[in-house]
């Protein structure tokens, strides 16, 4: 089901399943009407379902590839072509460490985030080949306190913070004045890059 859930005078939120093609086009459709054209798309939705790969379910496997892998495709498939045409736009695809390092347990993870930088590095092609000032690239967060850590035991949090050259995990905010620069005039020429903001962690 896509809906607004939330309005002020300068803030929409609307919610939709990025699985389902209906809803997605059903969003682009408001989107056009209500504004005509979108500058910013940041591909942010994304899922985790860990499992050793020995175990993991068809079902594990297929939710994650559909949400973080589908799912930015879906929205990207409608958006991108529409900055295309109104020579603007900056995509924004959110990655992860473990799409650049790989994580033991997260093969269908892991697969979607590297997945992320390929289709980001093909997009800054596509979307720009008629020489339209459209920009793609992604962030590859480290550990970042959200609900996704919510399950993760405290000893494994502390692991990975040893892991960094800050010793420590990361904040939202600390991800999104990443997405902020890549969406601003000060990013105009960067393109088809990966934006590593993990406090130097090495997996
Ligand atoms: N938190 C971390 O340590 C970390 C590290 C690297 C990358 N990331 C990535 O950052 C992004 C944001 O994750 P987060 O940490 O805020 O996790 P989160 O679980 O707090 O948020 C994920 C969001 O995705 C939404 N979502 C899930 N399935 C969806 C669907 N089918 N359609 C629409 N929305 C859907 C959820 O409603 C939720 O709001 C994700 O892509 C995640 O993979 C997170």
């Amino acid at each position: 089901m896509s809906e607004l859930v939330y309005e002020n005078k300068n803030v929409e939120g609307y919610k939709l399943n990025i699985t389902n093609v209906e809803d997605v086009q059903k969003f682009y459709d408001y989107v056009i009407e209500k504004y005509g054209k979108v500058d910013i798309l940041v591909n942010n939705a994304g899922v985790t379902r860990d499992s050793m790969t020995r175990k993991m379910t068809d079902d594990q496997w297929n939710l994650v590839l559909d949400v973080n892998l589908k799912g930015v495709f879906n929205m990207t498939r409608l958006f991108g072509p529409l900055m295309e045409v109104n020579n603007y736009g900056s995509i924004i695809n959110i990655s992860s460490v473990v799409g650049v390092y790989g994580n033991i347990g997260q093969a269908n993870y892991a697969a979607t985030k590297a997945g992320v930088i390929g289709l980001t590095k093909t997009w800054a092609k596509e979307f720009a080949r008629k020489g339209a000032n459209v920009r793609v690239n992604a962030i590859a967060p480290g550990y970042t306190m959200t609900d996704m850590l919510k399950t993760v035991p405290q000893d494994l949090l502390d692991k990975f913070a040893a892991l960094t050259m800050l010793k420590r995990l990361g904040q939202p905010n600390e991800i999104a004045n990443a997405a902020l620069f890549l969406a601003s005039e000060e990013a105009s020429y960067v393109t088809g890059q990966t934006l590593s903001v993990d406090g130097g962690m090495r997996l």
